[in-house]
């Protein structure tokens, strides 16, 4: 037995991520990977190629009679409900059946032996509609009078009104914010198995394997356990896994059940990004009140979203993005309200952030509009809006913010970057240079932590430890990258006090553990690793109890030590130990179980305390512009984020350039247009600009806060990281703004709408030149 005095891959340990090796070599197994059976079909979707419309008819005779075409499956085809609305509002069918409400809509599927058969046949369907009149985009949709797809949240506090007409100084304004496509390298896919009687196996690309079999059954009319959904790990999810792959899963069990094979269904890239719903765009509108000093006295706010055809997740996200509109920043009248309009595009989806990114950028744009107006450099600004001091510490959700951390991480930010001589010399540079501008910006992130549905902040866990010693562990999170698998195991790890590579880090699987929630809302690490300390904690337990029955002493003389334990004056190698627990039949095997405490949400009083606590970051881009042409280049950004204490350094900086980068793509270069028929033109890579490693800060300095400390009883004391730092891609928005400003002496602060893509870039630069 080697005597370690320490375990490899403990908890806030460098560890590389468990796949890694497997990702860069290929090695690493997708669902697309998976072995076909023989006589495994492929299916494939059938597109609207109209907008909004009644349905006249459907022939699909073509489609029937393509070659190596096996059948087609439209609404009729459905024995349970025709249904995937992943918030039971009915308003989502797996295909319609009298109406298309956007263009793109999924139709039907043909099943074909080859999917090359199926893609081809597929575009052979003659469709007779009525043409209706369509809205597109929010304001369009409020125009023509559209429902919410779900109802609209109201914020309050304060005396709004009083506090607007006390203020000195007034600015309102209207934002439009794009959305984003996911644009995971693996796009959406599922592959069902059909089993005897009811039963169909469905391994899917998804960050919501308990919802993806739920609405298998659903659709299926048959109980969820007949349903089993696997996934060993995505190509990337960003939240356009959490629902959108419902359709997919469903169709791939529909015709595995119907056809008795396998079947498999995978779209292109175009019929991904056209058919999946994407982040919301918003069209907001907000009005800022406050004193000479800058400092802000009432916010109101109107958010009104692109939610698409259907409600999805467009409730929550909408919530979220009002829950995030103070950002860092104390209101101290407020009142903001969510209009999440129902438009005639693909129906819009969770995407990093959930709406939050949507709510910081405004109040970020709302402190710049103030600084310019007050003459004050914006971090000046950012500074004295602070939550803390005497009675400034409550939310517009009535929430108090307890662990403000900003003021120490701006502060450290803001010396290491030398903040304060850069933006001086940035100024300087500007006055002298004609074509070239450049700016600087320091923005901070407040994100709260948890589901605001309540309900779903639970999770469990499943650990065996087999007689040899190994350990299997299993856990209702799903593996997209993110790093989740490595951090659950190193937490097990450490528990057992057994290294890194003993433990097997399984699919998920809603055999193993059930209603599950999805791996959203970055709160994986927190809920998993929880449930499966909750697992060692509960086999670690008996295994004490059987120390002490076994060698005759008392609980305090058991120990475990790193990959052995000591029970009284003896020492027994973790194996030994295990093997002689299981030959007197000690249960080697726990489900574990954890739930967020005091967490809790009165949606209808608009109060409550959503979130068990806020995860803080700031980040300080430098950008140069070309006045002639808008094309622009980020040249540095510093970054400072609070994981708390890390449950794994190397995977949370990893986190939070990857986040920065996705931020900074989605207020850049990534740009969504539909035209004015519905079709959404930016429908690959060759349209959709992404950022490339090309794209990235020349110089890009990464730091965690290492001395913040979760001050609730999280995981380690550690902080969920998957979402927050997508905002610090702000930083690269407002230093665009100021280089814009500088061609007008910073006169004011330039109306700029996201993304700022050159094009927009370019439009500013004039429009300020002509003021
Ligand atoms: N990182 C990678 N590499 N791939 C992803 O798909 N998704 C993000 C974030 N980081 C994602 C990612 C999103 S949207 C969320 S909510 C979290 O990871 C989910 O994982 P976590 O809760 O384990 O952080
Ligand atoms: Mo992330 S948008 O919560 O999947």
């Amino acid at each position: 037995m080697k005597d370690n005095v320490t375990i490899t891959g403990s908890a806030h340990t460098d560890r590389i991520h468990d796949s890694a090796i497997k990702h860069v070599t290929g090695a690493a197994d997708y669902t697309d990977d998976i072995a076909q059976p023989e006589g495994t079909l492929h299916a494939y979707l059938g597109v609207s190629t109209v907008t909004h419309a009644r349905i006249v008819s459907l022939d699909l005779s073509a489609v029937r009679a393509a070659p190596g075409v096996v059948g087609v499956l439209t609404a009729a085809d459905i024995p349970g409900h025709n249904d995937i609305s992943p918030t039971g509002q009915n308003d989502e069918p797996v295909f319609p059946t009298d109406l298309i409400q956007f263009h793109g809509q999924p139709l039907f599927a043909v099943v074909a032996e080859t999917r090359d058969a199926a893609r081809r046949a597929a575009e052979l369907a003659k469709v007779e509609t009525e043409a209706l009149p369509h809205a597109l985009d929010p304001v369009a949709a409020i125009e023509a009078g559209y429902p919410h797809v779900t109802a609209p949240l109201k914020l309050e506090r304060g005396d709004v009104e009083a506090g607007f007409a006390n203020a000195p100084n007034r600015i309102k304004g209207r934002m439009v914010i794009g959305g984003q496509d996911h644009m995971y390298l693996e796009g959406q896919i599922a592959f069902a198995f059909p089993g005897e009687d009811d039963e169909v196996v469905v391994h899917c690309s998804t960050q919501h394997p308990s919802e993806a079999q739920h609405m298998v059954a659903h659709v299926l009319g048959v109980p969820s356990n007949a349903v089993v959904v696997n996934v060993r790990r995505m190509g990337g999810g960003f939240g356009g896994k959490e629902s959108q792959m419902n359709i997919f899963a469903a169709v791939a069990a529909l015709a595995a059940k119907k056809w008795n094979r396998a079947v498999k269904i995978r779209p292109d890239r175009d019929q991904d990004m056209t058919a999946t719903g994407k982040r919301h765009d918003f069209v907001v509108d907000y009005d800022v009140a406050f004193d000479d000093k800058g400092r802000i006295e009432a916010v109101g706010g109107s958010f009104a979203a692109r939610c698409g055809y259907s409600s999805d997740l467009s409730g929550p996200v909408t919530d979220r993005a009002l829950f995030h509109a103070d950002n860092a920043y104390f209101y101290p009248h407020v009142r903001l309200e969510s209009r999440p309009m129902k438009t005639n595009t693909v129906s819009n989806t969770a995407f990093r952030g959930f709406g939050g990114p949507q709510g910081v950028i405004v109040a970020e744009r709302m402190i710049e509009e103030i600084a310019y107006a007050t003459g004050q450099d914006p971090l000046d600004v950012r500074k004295v809006n602070f939550y803390g001091g005497e009675g400034r510490d409550l939310t517009p959700y009535h929430q108090q913010v307890t662990d403000n951390i900003l003021d120490r991480l701006v502060g450290e930010l803001e010396q290491s970057a030398d903040y304060r001589a850069r933006r001086q010399a940035i100024i300087d540079f500007n006055a002298g240079s004609k074509v070239l501008k450049k700016g600087i910006a320091l923005t901070p992130v407040k994100f709260g932590i948890s589901f605001t549905a309540t309900w779903y902040n639970q999770a469990g866990a499943l650990i065996h430890v087999y007689n040899d010693g190994s350990i299997h562990l299993n856990h209702g999170g799903t593996e997209m990258g993110q790093g989740l698998n490595t951090k659950v195991a190193q937490v097990v790890a450490e528990a057992f006090q057994v290294n890194f590579e003993r433990i097997k880090i399984t699919k998920t699987t809603t055999e193993k553990v059930p209603n599950t929630s999805a791996t959203a809302a970055s709160s994986g690490s927190d809920l998993n690793g929880m449930a499966a300390l909750n697992a060692a904690e509960q086999i670690k337990a008996r295994l004490v109890d059987f120390a002490c029955e076994h060698w005759g002493v008392a609980a305090e003389e058991v120990a475990f030590l790193p990959n052995r334990v000591r029970i009284g004056e003896e020492t027994l190698s973790f194996d030994a130990f295990i093997k002689a627990a299981y030959m007197a039949r000690v249960q080697l095997s726990a489900a574990g179980f954890y739930k967020t405490p005091d967490i809790h949400w009165d949606r209808d009083k608009g109060q409550g305390r959503p979130f068990y606590y806020y995860a803080y970051g700031a980040a300080c881009s430098e950008v140069t512009i070309d006045t002639l042409t808008g094309e622009y280049r980020v040249e540095r950004t510093d970054i400072l984020h609070d994981v708390g204490r890390s449950l794994n350094p190397v995977l949370d900086r990893g986190q939070v350039e990857g986040a920065f980068i996705q931020g900074m793509g989605w207020l850049t270069t990534e740009e969504l247009w539909w035209d004015t028929e519905g079709r959404l033109r930016t429908h690959a890579p060759s349209t959709y600009k992404i950022p490339l490693a090309s794209d990235r800060p020349r110089v890009f300095n990464v730091d965690l806060a290492d001395w913040s400390e979760n001050r609730e009883l999280t995981i380690k004391r550690s902080k969920a990281v998957g979402e927050p730092p997508f905002m610090l891609g702000i930083s690269v928005f407002e230093a665009l703004s100021m280089a814009v400003a500088s061609v007008a002496d910073y006169r004011e602060c330039p109306r700029l709408d996201a993304p700022a893509t050159p094009e927009r870039v370019l439009m500013a630069v004039q429009r300020m030149k002509g003021a």
